[in-house]
């Protein structure tokens, strides 16, 4: 079974999805991370973030992988080329340097395709922008997930202060999160938009808890 469960950056899709999982037994896929790896390895490689087929040549070359802690079916590590670059790609330059490489057809012809043969591997959450719409579009359960740019950005402060990296200031972070929201949404390929048969669901008025619960009664419903 695949839960696919897209929104915009901050909304709490990662909290959400890793928490699904755990419930229910399932795998977990970050598949903005795969976004972020590649973007962090074309930077290595000074690539430009305007050359659509270097960027490709980079989503296709480089294995991303993810690392689970022992006992945990939630992957918690990051690794491309066998680096690992579990921070580095949560860093303010790699914020800005993934809006043109995630809009890269060729960069997501690569990652849409490892995407689904991992999905398709077993029992997955899936967490991004296009999962329900292009990835999984036969996904038996669709969430689109948001919350308000303020509650998202307050979010993102606290999750940065919490791993460490990335912006703190407030005002930064709400910039950011708008630009790529809009970026996002406006890109030629694959934009940011709700499946037709996604529930959406509005993180900033409801529980976290209350959000997890609803995704896995949708879920045991959608087994039966
Ligand atoms: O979820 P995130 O903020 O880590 O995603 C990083 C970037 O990757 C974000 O700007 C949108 C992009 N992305 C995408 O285009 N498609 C996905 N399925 C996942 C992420």
């Amino acid at each position: 079974m695949i839960i696919a469960i897209d929104g915009p950056s901050g909304a709490g899709k990662s909290t959400v999805a890793k928490a699904v999982a755990k419930k229910l037994g399932f795998s977990c896929l970050d598949t903005g991370a795969m976004y972020r790896a590649v973007a962090w390895q074309a930077q290595q490689n000074g690539v430009p973030l305007d050359d659509n087929e270097a960027l490709g040549e980079v989503a296709r070359t480089y294995d991303i992988e993810f690392g689970h802690n022992e006992g945990d079916p939630v992957p918690k590590r990051v690794f491309i080329g066998g680096v690992e670059v579990t921070d580095a790609i949560r860093t303010t330059e790699i914020d800005k340097a993934v809006s043109p490489v995630s809009a890269a057809p060729a960069v997501r012809e690569a990652l849409v395709d490892q995407q689904r043969r991992i999905g398709n591997a077993g029992d997955y959450v899936v967490e991004g922008r296009d999962i329900g719409t292009v990835v999984f579009p036969n996904a038996e359960v669709k969430v689109f997930l948001t919350a308000s740019d303020e509650e998202r950005a307050h979010r993102r402060v606290r999750q940065n202060v919490d791993r460490g990296v990335g912006s703190l200031d407030y005002e930064e972070v709400l910039a950011d999160l708008r630009r790529r929201d809009a970026y996002d949404s406006s890109r030629a390929t694959s934009p940011l938009r709700p499946a037709e048969d996604a529930i959406h669901i509005d993180s900033t008025t409801h529980y976290i808890e209350d959000v997890i619960e609803q995704i896995c009664s949708l879920a045991k419903a959608a087994r039966q």
